[in-house]
């Protein structure tokens, strides 16, 4: 479902904008960990028994969940996020679980959002379906789609996000920055999104707190 290729790329992007973001790898299998190893990505991750320490300084911090996951990890998981973004690909099967998962998502008070990923360019219509589904039950969904690029994989096998991607001649791979571009436009949307809850909360606290989006609050 792209996961952590969303996390690694989400976190890229802002670490771009000088921010200091940390990836937590929650995923027993560790492939955020094992897409960073080579040391080229441009922020640390770090599994998720470690964070407590290493996401102090952090200003962002992301967290690559696991398929899997049973209801109390996702309890914790969702209750420690100030945002969730459901990636999801245009196969029935996706769509299902992102309903199934914003079912339970709406007893809590954290928003989320899906976002479509691996977007076939040739199959616009089952975008454009999978969209409408997902609206039908009440989901956000990103403007922002990112589309099915071979110069993911590159990038992953490479250890680099999309931008850096080459062929295996070690050619710049020509759509690249198509990939790149996507899911930038994807972080302006969840950063917009916290400029409406930020809005939201100045508005209900009389004394006006600074609500600081995505930001580690003071976590031990
Ligand atoms: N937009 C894309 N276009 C083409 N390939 C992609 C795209 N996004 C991710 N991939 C590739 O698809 C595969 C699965 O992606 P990823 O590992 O991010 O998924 P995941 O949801 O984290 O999987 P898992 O459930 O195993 O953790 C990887 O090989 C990745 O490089
Ligand atoms: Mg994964």
């Amino acid at each position: 479902m792209a996961k952590t290729c969303t996390s690694v790329h989400l976190a890229a992007c802002w670490s771009h904008q000088q921010k200091q973001v940390i990836l937590v790898d929650a995923d027993r299998n560790r492939s955020a960990t094992a897409y960073g190893a080579r040391g080229l990505l441009p922020f640390p991750t770090v599994p998720i028994e470690a964070a407590a320490k290493a996401t102090r300084s952090a200003e962002i911090v992301i967290t690559d969940g696991q398929a899997s996951s049973n209801e109390e990890e996702m309890k914790n998981l969702v209750e420690g996020a100030d945002c969730i973004v459901l990636p999801t690909t245009t196969q029935s099967r996706s769509v299902e679980l992102t309903v199934e998962m914003s079912q339970m998502l709406r007893q809590y008070k954290v928003p989320y959002a899906a976002l479509l990923v691996k977007v076939d360019a040739r199959k616009e219509a089952a975008a454009m379906q999978a969209k409408d589904l997902l609206q039908r039950f009440d989901i956000k969904v990103l403007i922002a789609q990112i589309p099915l690029l071979s110069a993911f994989e590159q990038a992953e096998t490479e250890g680099v996000t999309v931008d850096q991607a080459i062929d295996k001649r070690g050619r710049a791979n020509p759509l690249r920055m198509m990939g790149w571009t996507a899911y930038s436009a994807a972080c302006k949307e969840i950063e917009g999104i916290f400029e409406v809850l930020r809005k939201q909360d100045q508005r209900q606290s009389p004394i006006g707190w600074d609500f600081t989006p995505i930001e580690k609050r003071n976590a031990a």
